[in-house]
């Protein structure tokens, strides 16, 4: 029998997020949501010593992680016992990840955590690497993309409801500088697995991603 397991990979504001939290819920199925366990990385390595340059330092900040995840009203995040579910979503945190994902001993440190959020009745896994390498098995990948500009759009208007100062030519700046971090690291670089299905959503309605994507995973639920 296939493993239960739907992975979604793509770039940076492609809408990913949104995507593995209405399959979650309409299935019932765990969620992982990889990118976090990267920006509490990026985060402990900021707090603890700064020094992302350090392979071996960020590797050992990886392994010794004190995480807690609290399901209450939305995800809450703890990190050494202090709240951090606000402080991982920043841009700055996102940049750190990036940082970090990049060093190989940081990505084989998180493998194991990854792995155990196989859970039944399935899970839907969110990422860059969830269909090549995390979860090769994955009865069904979906690897979403869009265009840099048409990303960039998407986040600056998100950002501009709660920042009145954000500009757009900064966002689009930060989503190339990170599309080209994760593009162009040797390990686990953002690809999609050769058996994935690949959606470009440049032109797509919300609505229309999350309907072509239901009929897909009825497809594979079915089969
Ligand atoms: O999805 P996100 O924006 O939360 O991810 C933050 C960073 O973590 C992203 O720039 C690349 C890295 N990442 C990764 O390398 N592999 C994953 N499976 C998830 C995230």
């Amino acid at each position: 029998m296939k493993s239960r397991v739907i992975t979604v990979d793509g770039p940076s504001g492609v809408g990913k997020g949104t995507v593995c939290g209405h399959l979650a819920n309409r299935l019932g199925w765990h969620l992982l949501d990889s990118g976090s366990l990267y920006r509490l990385t990026g985060l402990a390595v900021r707090q603890d010593h700064g020094e992302f340059n350090n392979p071996s330092a960020c590797a050992l900040t990886a392994r010794s992680l004190d995480v807690r995840f609290e399901n209450q009203s939305g995800l809450r995040v703890f990190l050494s016992g202090d709240e951090v579910t606000q402080a991982i979503r920043t841009e700055q945190a996102g940049q750190d990840a990036s940082v970090v994902a990049a060093i190989p001993e940081v990505r084989a440190a998180l493998l194991d955590w990854q792995h155990q959020a196989l859970r039944g009745p399935g899970l839907i896994a969110d990422g860059r690497d969830m269909g090549t390498v995390v979860f090769p098995d994955a009865g069904l990948k979906l690897y979403l993309d869009a265009s840099c500009e048409e990303r960039a759009r998407r986040r600056y208007n998100q950002l501009r409801e709660t920042d009145k100062t954000v500009t757009l030519a900064t966002v689009l700046k930060d989503l190339q500088a990170r599309d080209d971090r994760d593009s162009s690291r040797e390990a686990a670089p953002l690809k999609p697995a050769a058996d994935a299905r690949v959606l470009d959503t440049s032109a797509l309605t919300l609505v229309d991603m999350l309907a072509l994507i239901d009929d897909w995973v009825d497809e594979y639920l079915g089969s």
